[in-house]
């Protein structure tokens, strides 16, 4: 019997695991230590009112037996579908409920798609990224072409075409850094994309989080999108559904290879692999389009915001450069004396209570940044923006 020996070639431990482990040791050797936790991003405020209406009325329903529901459709039900593919109709995209297929969170999903793929492709990750893409193709023994994301470029590299790659990541508003790809960005991947018939897998989970009227929410409002991408979307940031889990991925029909239409391959592989998401959390995430539930989170987002504007202030005042935090719930932040990203981690920890996340947790290219968050509470940021402004 052998283990899949590709898991001796990841790093220890998960980049958030890890960080939770550090701040549990320091809390151990400093009890009471008044920490803010600005790490994982990790939503705080709870769930939408319409939301936690919806699924107490389904809970009621599956107690019922007239309106109880066993195994769900693999791909959702078409209740959520629909209210999703009515919210694409929003920013002009034409997705149909058959290209749409619920899950339990982006994070599964973007790692899960892997497995209708074959290990013998070449796959192309921006550095820093969100270490889910580079870890899942690592178990898989896939060979990884890193493409770096800097301030040269904005955080938004554009493709390389003497590079060749077969599976492209893109997540945009971007984790970590926060950056936005600009339509024209993004005609630029898609372009390189179809032209060598590689599938890019386009990561939006914080579409929500965009205010600029210009930038794209989907890379499906990019021509050419559809023959050549694949869409993860999540309530986790957008609706608080972190704990809750609930989100969507979107293969398009004109997605084929192989004379195969990627769309059947995946639901073939749900159906194998999982019972689909529970009908109560469907509804939850149903009652996120309704108009109470559209108002509800933008209060929230609108809160975050209002947190990572505080926290660029206070960054501002201190004459440290940071990026995102406008389109993104993450502040990018650049660590101040050229400080390498987990001496600033331990820094911040030990003088300031903040946990941060370590830019080189995301890659190379994060060496020498650091990430906080505005998903805390807004009481908690203004601590956290006073103690930046007094230590450092
Ligand atoms: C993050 O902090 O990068 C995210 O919360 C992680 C995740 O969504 O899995």
């Amino acid at each position: 019997m052998k283990i899949n020996g590709n898991f001796n070639k990841l790093q220890d431990s998960y980049l958030f695991f890890n960080i939770a482990q550090k701040t549990s040791e320091f809390l151990k050797k400093n009890p009471g230590a008044p920490i803010i936790k600005m790490g994982i991003g990790d939503v705080t405020l709870p769930l939408p009112q319409a939301c936690v209406d919806a699924m107490k009325k389904a809970c009621d329903e599956m107690g019922v037996k007239e309106t109880f529901r066993g195994y769900c459709d693999y791909e959702g039900y078409e209740f959520l579908r629909q209210a999703i593919a009515d919210y694409y109709k929003e920013y002009g995209v034409d997705v149909s409920v058959d290209e749409i297929f619920v899950s339990d969170g982006a994070k599964s999903d973007v790692g899960n798609i892997l497995d209708i793929f074959s290990d013998e492709n070449t796959v192309l990750i921006p550095d820093p990224v969100y270490p889910v893409y580079v870890d899942t193709n690592i178990m898989a023994g896939r060979k990884i072409l890193y493409i770096d994301a800097n301030e040269s470029n904005g955080f938004t590299p554009e493709p390389d075409y003497n590079v060749k790659a077969d599976i492209i990541y893109l997540c945009s508003p971007n984790n970590p850094t926060g950056a936005v790809y600009d339509r024209a960005g993004l005609k630029k991947w898609v372009d390189y994309a179809n032209a060598q018939d590689a599938v890019i897998l386009f990561d939006a989970a914080y579409e929500a989080f965009i205010e600029d009227k210009d930038l794209p929410h989907s890379i499906f409002e990019i021509e050419g999108a559809k023959t050549c991408a694949i869409e993860f979307c999540s309530f986790s940031k957008t609706a608080g559904f972190t704990g809750t889990r609930c989100g969507y991925t979107v293969i398009p029909k004109e997605l084929v290879r192989e004379g195969r239409k990627i769309g059947e391959l995946w639901l073939r592989r749900q159906s194998t692999k999982y019972n689909g998401t529970a009908y109560i959390i469907q509804r939850g995430a149903e009652a996120v389009f309704t108009p109470e539930g559209r108002a509800q989170i933008k209060e929230n987002i609108d809160y975050y915001k209002r947190n990572t504007a505080i926290l660029s202030e206070a960054l501002s005042a201190k004459g440290i450069q940071y990026f995102g935090g406008k389109n993104s719930p993450y502040v990018w932040l650049k660590c101040p004396n050229n400080m390498k990203s987990w001496e600033f981690f331990d820094y911040l920890l030990t003088k300031c209570y903040i946990v941060g996340t370590p830019g080189s947790g995301f890659g190379k290219n994060g060496e020498g940044f650091l990430r906080l968050t505005g998903f805390g509470s807004y009481e908690n940021t203004l601590i956290a923006a006073e103690r930046i402004k007094n230590t450092l």
